[in-house]
């Protein structure tokens, strides 16, 4: 049977502010089981590979360079109905639309340095988990 799982980065903006321990303390409080994790720095292929279903959008150059400029931790969280769950507990793409208490409005600068990634599918939070993790990897 496959696992419920979404997959989450914590972005470089979040990482350099030190927020690492309080974001993964606020999925785990949110009923979030973590089976994989790990700090890296995307390359600028990986990152062009990671985001390519952005590659017409204006932002996305912008998007490659802040996505490479620092270390990110990228995760695999496990929950009943994962992929939605994960979106309500981190909050709106936009920190300025994004409800109280979610990881986003607490801890995002705007709408490109906002915080965390969610994946947005379980066809996607399938890929994005394989991006970064193989399934030994998964306990
Ligand atoms: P993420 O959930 O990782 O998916 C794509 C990312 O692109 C998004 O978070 C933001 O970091 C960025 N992004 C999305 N929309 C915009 C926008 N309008 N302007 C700048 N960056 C954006």
């Amino acid at each position: 049977m496959s696992r419920n799982i979404t997959l989450t980065m914590i972005k470089p903006d979040a990482v350099s502010k030190g927020y690492t321990g309080k974001i993964i303390d606020h999925f785990i409080t949110n009923g979030f089981k973590i089976i994989a994790m790990k700090k890296l720095k995307l390359s600028d292929t990986k990152a062009r590979s990671f985001y390519a279903v952005h590659k017409e959008r204006p932002f996305f150059e912008d998007l490659i360079k802040f996505m490479t400029e620092g270390p990110v931790v990228a995760a695999v969280l496990e929950k009943e109905n994962a992929v939605e769950s994960f979106r309500e507990t981190i909050g709106a793409t936009n920190p300025a639309d994004a409800a109280e208490g979610t990881v986003r409005k607490l801890y995002a600068e705007n709408i490109e340095r906002n915080a965390v990634h969610g994946s947005d599918s379980d066809e996607n939070a399938n890929i994005e988990a394989h991006f970064f993790f193989s399934d030994i990897e998964f306990c």
